[in-house]
């Protein structure tokens, strides 16, 4: 079974959703270790709770160079067995962008979840850009993580629909809950190996 690591910066509303799957045995990996660059992230709490392992690196107050704070968070990974052979990285609302040594070491083992339809509106607050563009429809996305700013190869996307009425607020709530049921959905997509990932796109079989 592989293990799992997950990067967190905060709530961890998509991290419960996976660690609830994994208990429930709708997927079949390993919960190795849930790690945040916030000590005061509130999915701590909620990982420390479902029993699974919690480390902290603050960036905050970190003093190296980005590639030397992912060298940590890769030392950690490997430590619970997160290795690129044998682990996935699930991005979980995890606020940082990974340097390129991460993302090359770990190639195609590190997907993120992202509140809009990629490529459109990536970047920070994409449900208010989504709403200040006018569009009609936004959703999320799962993706693998590659060099670039939420550029990867789609794995699921998931549509809601625009309403006049909507608010940032109503709009994110709504993304929300669509995040919840596809994030489980690709990590357990994965975990059975059910994932080809030719050039930019992926064959789901
Ligand atoms: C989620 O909406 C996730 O899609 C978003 O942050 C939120 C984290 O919530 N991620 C990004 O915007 C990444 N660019 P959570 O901590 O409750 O899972």
């Amino acid at each position: 079974m592989l293990n799992l690591g997950i990067l967190i910066s905060g709530r961890g509303s998509n991290m419960e959703s996976i660690l609830k799957s994994i208990k429930t045995k709708k997927i079949p990996i390993n919960p190795a270790i849930v790690i945040s660059n916030k000590i005061d992230a509130k999915g701590l709490a909620i990982a420390k709770k479902m029993g699974v392992n919690v480390e902290v690196i603050e960036s905050k107050n970190f003093k190296g160079t980005r590639s030397e704070f992912d060298e940590k968070i890769m030392e950690i990974l490997v430590k619970y067995g997160v290795t690129p052979r044998n682990g996935l990285v699930c991005l979980a609302g995890f606020m940082r962008i990974i340097s390129p040594e991460f993302v090359k070491k770990y190639k195609n083992k590190i997907i993120n979840i992202h509140p809009a339809l990629l490529p459109a509106f990536p970047g920070l607050n994409s449900q208010k850009q989504a709403l200040d563009y006018g569009a009609k429809y936004s959703g999320c996305t799962v993706h693998f993580v590659d060099a670039g700013m939420d550029t990867g190869a789609i794995i699921i996307q998931s549509i809601v629909e625009i309403k006049n009425k909507d608010t940032e607020k109503s709009l994110s709530k709504k993304i929300l809950k669509e995040e919840h049921r596809i994030y489980p959905q690709a990590v357990s997509l994965f975990a059975r190996k059910k994932i080809k990932v030719l050039g930019r796109k992926t064959i789901i079989s």
